[in-house]
């Protein structure tokens, strides 16, 4: 559909160009297919009849949706979120498989231990944002098991709560870890189980592990009436979030005690690919192949999740060749990767609304480590007409809010921010860049042309290009055709 709005559009600027007129035209906004705007220009037999085939082919694919009983899928496609297995976590780990996170452990231990002063609260929430994989629940699980914690706290409970928020299953949850002989008695009313919740924890210092929520549901947090709950518990008391959204850290009220989970530096990012790359390797392995596993863990930029699977995926290469094929592929070609690091990450995807993923896939088109400036990107997406509301204004609000929400939820990193400490400028995470080019592969092609090449450029394959970014075009001419 967009296909043949795009070629109406391109005919209208044609026929425009044509007759002389200067009037700037906008096109049609491919997403909106809106008949009283084409009735204006002229009609095209042509794309009349192509746009006539694509009712009938619409109207044949919603018979078959009738037929086979397919749901649609709700905004934000939360629908096609549970497609995608979400990993229930616990707070076992194994401490000496985790590589750095000093300074921020340490951060949140202070916390924890009420070593900085937090006078006055009688209780706290600490929500751990970052992006997926960046190992928040990893961090959360090493000052969970320790030792100084666990003398603090009379009462710890973990529960994953993932996507949907239930309450009644996380009040379970949490009075199944407070009691294990409660659970089966206990009844299904909300209230009760709150109830129940609340004697256990009175007067004890109460620290509960909140991990993975999704929900920016005000509602929802407010029914589990925590904050309540934790008022009674002795002072000191605390309830620790993680989360890849800075919405919900907001929601809760609890932006001030909020951690930003970074990437691993370097040299502990090496160190934690190293331990699943030489897993039981002979010792000269090392100076073997050494070298190109530190050229990989490049690719990694700091992301442990990304570390540890191509740390596993190398595991298994027994030769130098091997090891240079991976290191020579493009990271979303290889399988473990799209398994591993992009499946998780299409959560977070999925969790946007349409329209800011579609501003979102569009940021394929510049290059790795490109230095986002927002105003420009908004007017980029303004020109594309993804912003779809009347008047310039609004439009700019609109672009602000999605620039926001991709913001908040680590889609974009590295914010330079003006003297009013607004943010004016980001860059996006390599991984990041590379999933959402892994999207739009066929969409959205970056490639270098030559300077000064009067050449053609060929899209091989089965390539249906929107849009193309040429680099390095210099002082020469643009490429004069594309096939
Ligand atoms: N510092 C670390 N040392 C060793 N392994 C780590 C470290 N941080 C994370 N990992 C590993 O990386 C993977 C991802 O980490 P983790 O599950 O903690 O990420 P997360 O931020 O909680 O992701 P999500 O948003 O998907 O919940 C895990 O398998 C974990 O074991
Ligand atoms: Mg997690």
């Amino acid at each position: 559909m967009d296909n043949v709005l795009d070629e109406w559009n391109t005919e209208i600027l044609k026929q425009q160009v044509e007759e002389g007129k200067k009037k700037v035209c906008f096109p049609m906004p491919s997403g909106c297919f809106c008949f009283g705007q084409v009735n204006k220009v002229i009609h095209h037999h042509n794309i009349a009849r192509r746009i006539k085939k694509l009712n009938e082919k619409l109207t044949v694919v919603a018979a078959e949706r009738e037929m086979y009983g397919f749901h649609q899928s709700t905004i934000g496609g939360h629908d096609d979120q549970q497609l995608i297995q979400r990993q229930k976590t616990s707070s076992l780990v194994d401490i000496s498989k985790i590589f750095g996170r000093d300074e921020e452990k340490e951060m949140l231990l202070s916390k924890l231990l009420r070593e900085s002063s937090q006078e006055g609260e009688p209780f706290l929430v600490i929500p751990i944002v970052g992006m997926g994989g960046m190992g928040k629940t990893t961090l959360t699980q090493l000052v969970f098991n320790n030792e100084k914690v666990t003398a603090h706290f009379h009462k710890k409970v973990w529960v994953c709560v993932s996507d949907p928020f239930d309450e009644i299953k996380i009040a379970k949850a949490i009075i199944e870890s407070l009691d294990k002989k409660e659970t089966q008695s206990s009844s299904s009313e909300l209230e009760t189980l709150l109830l129940l919740i609340k004697t256990h924890v009175e007067s004890k210092k109460f620290l509960l592990v909140l991990d993975d929520v999704w929900t920016e549901d005000q509602r929802q947090w407010e029914s589990l009436k925590l904050p309540e709950i934790l008022q009674s518990c002795a002072e000191g008391s605390t309830i620790l979030v993680t989360t890849r959204k800075e919405e919900v850290a907001k929601m809760m009220r609890a932006t001030s005690s909020m951690i930003h989970l970074d990437k691993l530096n370097d040299k502990d990012c090496l160190a934690l690919f190293n331990s699943f790359a030489f897993l039981d390797r002979e010792e000269d392995a090392a100076n073997e192949f050494g070298a190109i596993g530190e050229e990989i863990v490049k690719k990694c930029k700091g992301l442990p999740l990304a570390a540890k699977t191509l740390g596993s995926l190398v595991w298994y290469k027994k030769t130098r060749e091997e090891w240079r094929d991976v290191l020579n592929s493009k990271i979303w070609e290889l399988k473990e990767i799209e398994d591993q690091v992009f499946r998780p990450l299409l959560l977070s995807y999925y969790d946007l609304a349409p329209a800011v993923k579609r501003c979102l896939l569009y940021c394929a088109i510049f290059p790795k480590d490109y230095d986002f400036r927002k105003d420009n990107l908004i007017e980029l997406w303004m020109s594309q007409n993804y912003l779809n509301l009347k008047g310039k204004k609004e439009k700019r609000r609109i672009g602000q809010s999605y620039f926001e929400s991709l913001t908040m939820r680590s889609f974009f990193q590295d914010f330079k921010k003006n003297d009013m400490k607004n943010v004016y400028g980001c860059k996006m995470h390599d991984i990041v860049h590379d999933f959402v080019q892994f999207l739009t592969q066929k969409e959205c092609t970056i490639m270098e042309a030559l300077k000064g090449a009067n050449q053609r450029v060929e899209l091989s394959g089965d390539y249906k290009v929107r849009h193309l970014t040429l680099i390095n075009v210099g002082e020469g001419q643009l490429p004069t055709s594309f096939d």
